[in-house]
């Protein structure tokens, strides 16, 4: 899937926007600053593709890439953005919510977490609602190039943990890095299987 052309397709602020439902697409999940523009841009060995910034909410559209011809991958807006004001935060969840619960074509969600924090609460709030919505879920761990060695085992445990309450879960973590490439092999090979 990764082998051939990925292009930018269109940022979307409301659902009467959403590319017609005609390919199948998996989505990336997960808090503000977390990671998920340099995944998609490491998984797809483009620099530039998805904007990646310094400043939390940076992307606050659900963006849509092609992969090739019949696929979309799809970059969620960040969630858990504490300082967005109150009106925004409240559009963004109900854009997500009904993003997740409702959009037909949607195989799989990867949740991503950051390795050094572990699940937060607004990381459980997205796993409830994959829950309810039954989308099976993936759990990526983000910006493994921070986390010491001797650190790592603790912090999966928790996760796993934490995991075993979301009935969308499913059990095995990937653990990833966009500075080093850790797991990207892996999180390829996963979304290449959904074909
Ligand atoms: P929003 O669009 O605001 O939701 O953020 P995002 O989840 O898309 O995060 P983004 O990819 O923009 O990355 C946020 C910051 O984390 C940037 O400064 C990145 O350079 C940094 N970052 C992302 N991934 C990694 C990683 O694997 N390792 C390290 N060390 N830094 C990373
Ligand atoms: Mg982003």
């Amino acid at each position: 899937l990764f082998a051939g052309p990925v292009d930018f397709v269109k940022g979307v602020v409301a659902l009467d926007g959403l590319p017609p439902a005609d390919r199948a697409e998996v989505c990336f999940a997960g808090r503000s600053n977390v990671g998920k523009s340099s995944l998609i841009n490491a998984l797809t060995g483009r620099k530039t593709l998805a904007r990646t910034s310094n400043t939390p909410g940076r992307t606050q559209e659900i963006n849509y890439f092609a992969l090739g011809a019949a696929h979309y991958l799809v970059d969620l807006p960040g969630y858990g953005f504490a300082e967005a004001p109150r009106a925004v935060v409240a559009r963004w969840q109900a854009l997500l919510r009904d993003y997740l619960a409702g959009r037909a074509t949607l195989r799989r969600a990867f949740v991503l977490i950051d390795h050094r924090h572990g699940i937060k609460a607004p990381d459980a709030e997205i796993m409830a609602l994959l829950d309810r919505a039954a989308v099976t879920f993936h759990t990526v761990l983000t910006k493994a190039d921070k986390v010491k060695a001797a650190d790592r085992a603790r912090i999966l445990d928790g996760v796993r943990t934490a995991l075993a309450r979301h009935p969308a879960a499913y059990p095995e973590l990937i653990v990833t890095s966009s500075e080093t490439g850790e797991g990207l092999a892996t999180l390829r090979a996963e979304i290449a299987a959904l074909a």
